[in-house]
C-alpha cells in the first residue's frame, strides 16, 4: 500500500486539471444523465415512429453531446495534462489511461450509432431544429437499422465503463486518499 500513500510534492494547482477540462467533464456528465433519462423515458421507437416530443429532444441532446465531446477531445489532444497525483504502479496508470480513452471512444461511437439509426429511419437529425446535420446512413439502410440495436446494447457498455470509472474515482478519494478526485473538482477559494 506504500505506493498508494506516496504523493507528489508538487503544488496542488500544478496537479489540477485546467478549468476548460473540468468544465467539459462535468457538462458531459450532466448531458449524459439527462440523455439516459430521456432515452429510457421516451416512447419505444417503431417502424413508423415520428421524431417528435421526447424523441426529438433525445436526438438534439445526443447531437449536442457529439459536438461537446469532439471539442473536448480536440482540446485534450492539443493541451498538456497534469502529472498523476499519486505514484501508482505503471500498470495501474496504464489501466487508468486506457479506461479514459475507452470512455472517449464510447462517447464518440455510441451517439453516432443512434444518429445512423435515426438517418436510416429517414429522420432529419438537427440541433434543436436550428442546425440541420447530415445523414449518417441512407434511408432504409440495414446497417443503420442494426446500429439502432447496437445503440441499445452499447448504452449498457457505457454505463458499466462509467460505473468502473466512478468507483475508481471514489476509491482514490476515500481509500487511497490522494488528490485524484479533487483535481477534477472546481477549485475552492
Ligand atoms: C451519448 C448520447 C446518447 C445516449 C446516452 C443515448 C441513450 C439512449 C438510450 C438509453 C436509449 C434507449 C435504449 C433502449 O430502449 O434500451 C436510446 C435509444 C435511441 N437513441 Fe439514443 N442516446 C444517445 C445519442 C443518440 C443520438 C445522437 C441519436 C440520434 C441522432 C440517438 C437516437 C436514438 C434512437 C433512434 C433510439 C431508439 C433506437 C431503437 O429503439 O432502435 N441517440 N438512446
Ligand atoms: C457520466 C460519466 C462520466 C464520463 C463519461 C467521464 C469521463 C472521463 C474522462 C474521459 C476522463 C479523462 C480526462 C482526461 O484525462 O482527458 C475523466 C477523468 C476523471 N473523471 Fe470522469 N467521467 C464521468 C463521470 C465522473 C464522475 C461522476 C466522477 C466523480 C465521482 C468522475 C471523476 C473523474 C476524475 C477524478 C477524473 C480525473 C482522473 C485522473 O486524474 O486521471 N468522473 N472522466
Amino acid at each position: 500500500m506504500d505506493f498508494y500513500l506516496k504523493t507528489h510534492n508538487a503544488p496542488r494547482n500544478r496537479l489540477s486539471f485546467s478549468a476548460p477540462v473540468k468544465l467539459f467533464h462535468w457538462i458531459t456528465v450532466l448531458l449524459l444523465i439527462i440523455q439516459f433519462t430521456i432515452g429510457w423515458l421516451m416512447p419505444d421507437v417503431h417502424k413508423d415512429t415520428k421524431p417528435i416530443g421526447l424523441i426529438s429532444l433525445h436526438v438534439s441532446i445526443g447531437s449536442l453531446i457529439v459536438l461537446v465531446v469532439l471539442i473536448r477531445l480536440a482540446w485534450r489532444l492539443t493541451h498538456p495534462t497534469p502529472p498523476e497525483p499519486s505514484a501508482l504502479p505503471p500498470l495501474l496508470q496504464a489501466v487508468a489511461r486506457a479506461t479514459h480513452w475507452l470512455l472517449y471512444a464510447l462517447l464518440v461511437a455510441f451517439p453516432l450509432m443512434g444518429w445512423a439509426n435515426a438517418s436510416s429511419r429517414g429522420w432529419q437529425v438537427s440541433l434543436f431544429g436550428l442546425v440541420p446535420l447530415p445523414p449518417l446512413s441512407p434511408t432504409g439502410s440495414v446497417l443503420g437499422h442494426e446500429m439502432g440495436d447496437m445503440h441499445q446494447v452499447f448504452a449498457w457498455v457505457l454505463l458499466v465503463a462509467v460505473g468502473l470509472h466512478i468507483s475508481a474515482a471514489l476509491f482514490h478519494h476515500f481509500i487511497i486518499k490522494d488528490d485524484t478526485l479533487r483535481r477534477m473538482l472546481p477549485r475552492r477559494r
